[in-house]
């Protein structure tokens, strides 16, 4: 489905991908774990077009995505929950819903899908008419998400999804990205939470100072003695 290519990305003179190559199969759940400042974020900002690669190649079922603006992207099945959420305060979690659509023409449609994110985090349901800057961490964690699925999208990248959540807000974080894998979407999935990550991933990349240092079947890096060591505390 996605074909990363011996990519490179700087900021300027600071090279943060340096020569990254990585698959995602449709219907895979695959992490990328990796200490502060690896580079994962950056990767996934190259994916959905906010980020221009400085060399390297991105396919996207079999097309090059790099002429492609960020729109355009997710007009193309890919969606993206940003580090950190981006939720727009000042509006409700109805209408931070509906921005999610905001590519899509069909009300019928749009209606069905929010009724579907309504059942899958009822919280937002009941909340619908608070304004989400009001929603908790955890909450507005799930219209993150949530807001991602409106676009239908058939990759989804997710930057973090736990970051600064209760364990018990983690575990669901988990439950529901398993969910959508279930319901026939790929992910992409960075998480520090990386015993997690890796328990539900297919697939795994270890990144390093910019470059894949293991990869991996999720089981397979769960079990290796360098990755326990690294990243899930020996
Ligand atoms: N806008 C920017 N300008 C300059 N350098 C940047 C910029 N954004 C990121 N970097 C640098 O690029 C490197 C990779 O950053 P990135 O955000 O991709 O890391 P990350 O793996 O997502 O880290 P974290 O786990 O902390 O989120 C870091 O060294 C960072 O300081
Ligand atoms: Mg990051």
């Amino acid at each position: 489905m996605l074909q990363i290519k011996n990519l490179v990305v700087n900021y300027g003179a600071i090279q943060a991908v340096k020569d990254v190559s990585l698959n995602i199969n449709t219907g895979e759940i695959v992490a990328l774990i990796g200490a502060n400042g690896a580079g994962k974020t950056t990767i996934v900002k190259t994916i959905s077009g906010l980020l221009k690669p400085t060399s390297g190649s991105i396919l996207y079922e079999q097309k090059n995505l790099q002429q492609k603006k960020a729109p355009e992207i997710v007009a193309a099945g890919i969606a993206q929950v940003p580090e950190g959420r981006h939720i727009f305060a000042g509006l409700s979690v109805a209408e931070n819903l509906q921005m999610g659509a905001f590519l899509r023409r069909n009300r019928k449609s749009i209606t069905d899908s929010l009724q579907e994110v309504y059942q899958r985090f009822p919280i937002l349901k009941q909340r619908q008419n608070q304004d989400a800057a009001t929603l908790s961490g955890g909450e507005q964690q799930m219209l993150a998400m949530a807001r991602a699925l409106m676009s239908q999208p058939k990759l989804l990248l997710l930057d973090e999804p736990s970051m600064g959540l209760a364990p018990i807000f983690i575990q669901e974080i988990f439950d529901i990205v398993q969910a959508i894998q279930k319901q026939g979407t790929t992910v992409l999935l960075i998480e520090q939470n990386a015993r997690q990550a890796l328990a539900i991933a297919n697939r795994a990349y270890v990144l390093a100072a910019g470059h894949v240092t293991i990869s991996g079947t999720g089981q397979e890096l769960l079990a290796n003695p360098a990755v326990q060591k690294a990243y899930l505390g020996g």
